[in-house]
């Protein structure tokens, strides 16, 4: 066994003997000498209606493209393929309401419920190419809403349902969007989120939306605007609607998805991936590091609302024809046992989750999960931001009973698949995510773009392109080069800072740009500013992360009243309750703070790292570009 310093927890005897994988060095090795045919053997394992002409173009790099000119619907490998063969009556999707409800749909009944939104798309005049976007809680719909899109080629946007009026309004406005897909409702810890509501709200702000498809989910009373808004079960039910829906035959290259994500400046940017390379990157992706097996059954605990649920909710588990559960509510409602419980009931093998939601678990103590049996578990994953190396070992003891290794997947939005992550038996190390998959090089370098020395930080790079990876900032692709490839010459720069230690593990520190991971949403200062400023009694707002026991980071606020506004605390919650109302109440800051002046360079451009340096009672650093 290989020597490796700090603490180790290596794979049991168990799971060396269960794996799928005979010889996983010998793939890594392979996949790391011949990138094209690694993922050239990946995507044979997949339906193409016609081959690609090669696998990688980089003629016009950054703007890569992978299987070029092949035929391909990531749809249809996501459910037609399975109806020859054995999986066509396998369950596909297990949902489970808050309030205990349930629904199941087996590929079969997958397909025909896909088919047919898909036809009501159609009906509604959505053709290929067009922007859809999707905005609701974690119900069945969502999924079979995005696997109608890619059906039929159109692009879907989905934005998360803890976002608010202003997050859609923009996502709306950018991607000019046709249709809009809303639930009536969402529930929340036995509350009501009123996401038509909010969507109204949205849509007199934005203008290119036509038709409003609404999905009965609370059966609370919604206004329904005449001409604009039907419901989707009225819709479906009409004899013209059928569950036969022809698949589109599409480029490799042809948009799937739009998503968007927070950067360092102004408003969140759309991400775009495609159709051929990101199925190729999810499914094999999701095959090796969960070694999927056809009696798993698989949880993503995350919200198809962000690329985790995009990527391993919906399309590398059906891709790989897996089993999965989706839980529409919180983990800690009504009661701490909540999961446990779901875990015990459908006999769950995976369960991926985040950091947050173990630490937010762990402070109920193990009184709750002792509760439970929880011996179906036999692998665990971890994803969103690092895992503090206690909560990690709360997880592998008290959830994973010391026999699940823990697969810590450090990626992003942009990566569109797992990019450093542990195999399952791989030795690990709680808080590292170990070394980059298949067939990739990244590094850590300096601002000079010198590789850093071993455990210092240093800016995490990628020097190798990847199938998944995001191909442009819709209506951006300047920014995009700007972004993300202008800082080292030919390498793709992650925006996170990190240390590699002398057996090779990469451990992440965290964002180097004015992004804040809230419980492992991504969110970004600009956002958070831009609707504090949108408020009538506020000149100027800086926000800034702070650590949080739980959250990872929490938002602090800096806000400089209009003159002869008066500092109050009802204004003080108002403002707070604002954010909540035009981003969405993942982004309700911890703390508004009235402050005169705020720390700006000769340029005007705030000095967040003050700010953090004052609030933590830190040495602020050089202020020589410091103007108040
Ligand atoms: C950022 C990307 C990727 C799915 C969810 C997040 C942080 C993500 C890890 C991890 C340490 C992580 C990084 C990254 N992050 N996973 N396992 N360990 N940090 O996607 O919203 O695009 O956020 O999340 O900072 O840059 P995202």
């Amino acid at each position: 066994m290989e020597q490796l310093s700090g603490e180790i927890f290596y794979p049991s005897k168990d799971v060396l003997k269960k794996t799928r994988v005979k010889d996983w060095n010998q793939l890594a090795d392979f996949a790391g000498e011949n990138l094209e045919a690694f993922w050239e053997k990946e995507a044979k394992e997949l339906k193409w209606f016609k081959k690609w002409d090669k696998v990688l173009d980089d003629s016009k790099k950054p703007f890569f493209k992978w299987f070029t000119n092949g035929k391909v619907n990531i749809a249809y490998n996501c459910l037609d393929v399975h109806l020859d063969t054995h999986r066509k009556n396998k369950v596909a999707l297990i949902w489970e309401g808050e309030k205990g409800e349930h629904r199941s749909f087996s590929y079969f009944a997958l397909h025909r419920e896909v088919s047919s939104f898909a036809n009501a798309l159609k009906s509604l005049g959505v053709q290929k190419g067009d922007r859809v976007t999707l905005y609701m809680g974690r119900i069945p719909e969502l999924l079979i809403g995005m696997l109608a899109c890619a059906r039929i080629g159109a692009i879907h946007s989905v934005v998360y349902g803890g976002f608010s009026v202003e997050s859609l309004h923009e996502r709306l406005e950018d991607s000019h969007s046709k249709v809009l897909i809303v639930a009536d409702g969402a529930f929340q810890r036995g509350k009501i989120v009123p996401l038509k509501a909010i969507a109204d709200e949205a849509l007199q702000r934005a203008a290119s939306v036509e038709s409003v498809l609404v999905i009965k989910r609370t059966g609370e009373p919604v206004n329904m605007e005449y001409g604009r808004d039907i419901w989707y079960h009225e819709l479906v039910n009409l004899p013209m609607i059928n569950s036969k829906c022809p698949v589109e035959e599409l480029d490799s290259e042809h948009p799937l998805y739009l998503l968007y994500t927070s950067g360092t400046t102004g408003k969140p940017k759309a991400i775009l991936h495609t159709h051929g390379g990101y199925m190729v990157g999810t499914y094999s992706t999701f095959k090796y590091v969960f070694d999927i097996r056809d009696d798993d059954r698989y949880w993503c605990a995350a919200d198809p609302g962000w690329v985790t649920g995009h990527s391993y909710i919906v399309y590398g588990p059906l891709l790989n024809g897996a089993t999965q559960l989706m839980y529409e509510g919180a983990p800690n409602f009504p009661f701490p046992n909540r999961w446990w419980q779901l875990i015990e009931k459908y006999g769950i093998t995976i369960l991926y989750t985040a950091p947050t939601a173990i630490r937010g678990l762990m402070r109920f103590g193990e009184a709750w999960p002792n509760r439970h049996d929880l011996s179906s578990l036999r692998l665990l994953g971890s994803v969103g931001e690092p895992i503090n190396p206690e909560a990690w070992k709360w997880y592998h003891r008290v959830i994973g009973k010391e026999k699940c290794p823990i697969m810590d997947t450090w990626w992003q939005t942009e990566t569109g698949a797992f990019m450093i992550t542990p195999t399952p038996t791989v030795p690990l190390k709680p808080g590292s995510g170990t070394k980059p998959f298949f067939g990739l090089k990244m590094d850590i370098l300096d601002e000079e773009g010198n590789p850093v020395k071993a455990n210092e930080e240093g800016f995490l790079v990628v020097k190798t392109p990847w199938p998944s990876m995001m191909r442009t900032i819709y209506n951006d692709p300047d920014k995009y080069v700007e972004k993300y490839w202008s800082k080292y010459e030919g390498m793709y720069l992650t925006g996170d800072s990190a240390r590699r230690d002398e057996d090779g593990y990469y451990w992440i520190i965290g964002r180097t740009d004015d992004v804040i991971k809230v419980s492992g949403y991504r969110l970004g200062t600009a956002e958070i500013e831009s609707a504090l400023v949108s408020h009538p009694a506020v000149a100027e707002a800086a926000a800034i992360g702070l650590p949080h026991e739980i959250k990872g980071n929490a938002i602090h606020t800096y806000v400089i009243l209009k003159v002869g506004v008066e500092k109050s605390e009802t204004l003080r919650e108002e403002l707070i309750a604002h954010v909540g109302h035009e981003v969405g109440p993942i982004a309700k800051p911890e703390n508004v703070e009235f402050v005169d002046v705020l720390p700006k360079t000769r340029s005007g451009k705030i000095m967040r790292r003050v700010l953090k340096a004052r609030a933590l009672g830190q040495d602020p650093g050089n202020l020589a570009t410091l103007e108040e």
